[in-house]
């Protein structure tokens, strides 16, 4: 071994942007508890009770409520590639960087995507989505609740009813926004949905917590088909087509879960990673997690607006983790965010797309929907800022402090 490889020893830092974000030291526990084997009974306990406390955080009584292991996109792909036949009509609504990411994998499916477009900043009205409806008669609609790229939250609460009246399946990336704000998978009558850990979850990237409807499982396992080597006597396939992925195949995965059908090895710690992360969320309540990233939310933007910055994109449709600010005039973006991780040891995000350069993505998500994390944040930016030659109106800490 080269003598400069030394142990993993991170510094430490202060995750502030739009994810990951610093996972709660108790996720980080759970998962340095040990390994069991994966049919073990006490393992698949685990398994069911996690199964149990998704759909308490999924507001659901899908039974097909589980895990996909691989990071949030894992979980996207996973259903597309489960559900979309090639040539399948699908309707993707993009307000941002994962709404052309979903159009990307769903094309990879063979897919043929019709997408609309609503500018960077701004989400749809219900019209605009039933006309797109109309014109496109998809199979799948595809859209992201909070799309991180424009710190934007798309309305939800009409889309599954809207589908169903045009007999469209409704998918919902929510990696972003679960746990930050309200996702009432049954109550807004949504097919499917899946996440990631790294946000208002306040754990590590890795694995992605999905709900089915029964019907759309239904759908995928007409595409039922086990690998040779496994398949039990007697075993007869879906009449649909075999699912193009081994690794994402949702009816062999679904089986895994249910039956203890040998598919993949289970992330035995990822698992426990989503095991606590969803105890954390429920102990303390769906509704006071959310209040909790309103209030934060509210300070960090209060502190910011006293700085004398401007932010980003429809204020009423902001998401309740992440704040989008637009750099002042003449100052350097990533001067400031190297400052802020050297000197400071806080991450703030960079933005792509047409808003590299323009504004910078405070997150106050999970573990870090915290007063002492937004005061410190602001108190930091502020000095940032002072040290790059731009004089903010205010530090903005004692106005985010009064919001509390
Ligand atoms: C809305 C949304 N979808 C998908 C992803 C992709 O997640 P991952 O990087 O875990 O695959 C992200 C990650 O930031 C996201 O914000």
């Amino acid at each position: 071994m080269p003598s400069s490889v030394r142990s993993v020893n991170p510094p430490a830092r202060l995750l502030m942007g739009p994810g990951p974000i610093n996972a709660d030291p108790r996720v980080l526990r759970a998962m340095s508890a040990p390994l069991l084997g994966q049919y073990d009974p006490q393992f698949r306990a685990y398994m069911r009770e996690t199964q149990e406390l998704y759909r308490q955080v999924f507001e659901t009584k899908n039974r097909s409520t589980l895990l996909v292991d691989g990071t949030a996109r894992a979980g996207i792909e996973s259903i597309l590639v489960s559900l979309i036949e090639p040539g399948d009509v699908v309707l993707v609504p993009i307000f941002g960087r994962f709404g052309h990411l979903l159009c990307e994998i769903a094309s990879r499916c063979g897919a043929d995507v019709r997408s609309i477009e609503t500018p960077w900043g701004t989400v749809f009205t219900r019209d605009q989505i039933a006309d797109a409806l109309r014109t496109h008669r998809p199979k799948l609609l595809a859209i992201c609740q909070g799309d991180t790229s424009t710190t934007m939250c798309q309305p939800l609460e009409w889309l599954g009813p809207l589908c169903r009246e045009h007999g469209v399946w409704s998918y919902v990336d929510a990696t972003a926004s679960i746990g930050g704000q309200p996702l009432r998978v049954d109550a807004w009558s949504l097919d499917s949905v899946s996440v990631g850990l790294q946000k208002c979850l306040g754990g590590p990237s890795g694995i992605s917590p999905i709900t089915l409807s029964d019907a759309m499982v239904e759908r995928i396992q007409t595409r039922w088909h086990v690998e040779a080597g496994i398949r039990p006597a007697g075993f007869t396939p879906g009449t649909g087509p075999r699912i193009p992925s081994n690794y994402l195949d949702l009816a062999m995965i679904l089986a895994y879960w249910e039956q203890g059908l040998n598919h993949h090895t289970e992330a035995t710690s990822m698992l426990y990673a989503a095991h606590e992360c969803a105890r954390i969320l429920l102990e303390e309540g769906l509704e006071a997690a959310f209040e909790r990233h309103a209030l934060n939310h509210r300070a960090m933007r209060t502190g910011l607006t006293a700085m004398g910055l401007k932010l980003y994109g429809d204020s009423a449709n902001t998401m309740r983790n992440v704040t989008g600010v637009f750099i002042p005039d003449g100052v350097h973006g990533e001067a400031v965010r190297q400052t802020m991780l050297e000197d400071f040891g806080i991450e703030i995000g960079t933005s792509f797309g047409p808003l590299a350069g323009v504004i910078w993505r405070i997150g106050t998500m999970g573990y870090n929907a915290r007063k002492d994390c937004v005061l410190q944040t602001l108190a930091s930016l502020h000095a940032a800022l002072r040290l790059h030659g731009f004089r903010p109106t205010s530090d903005g800490v004692l106005e985010a402090h009064a919001c509390y």
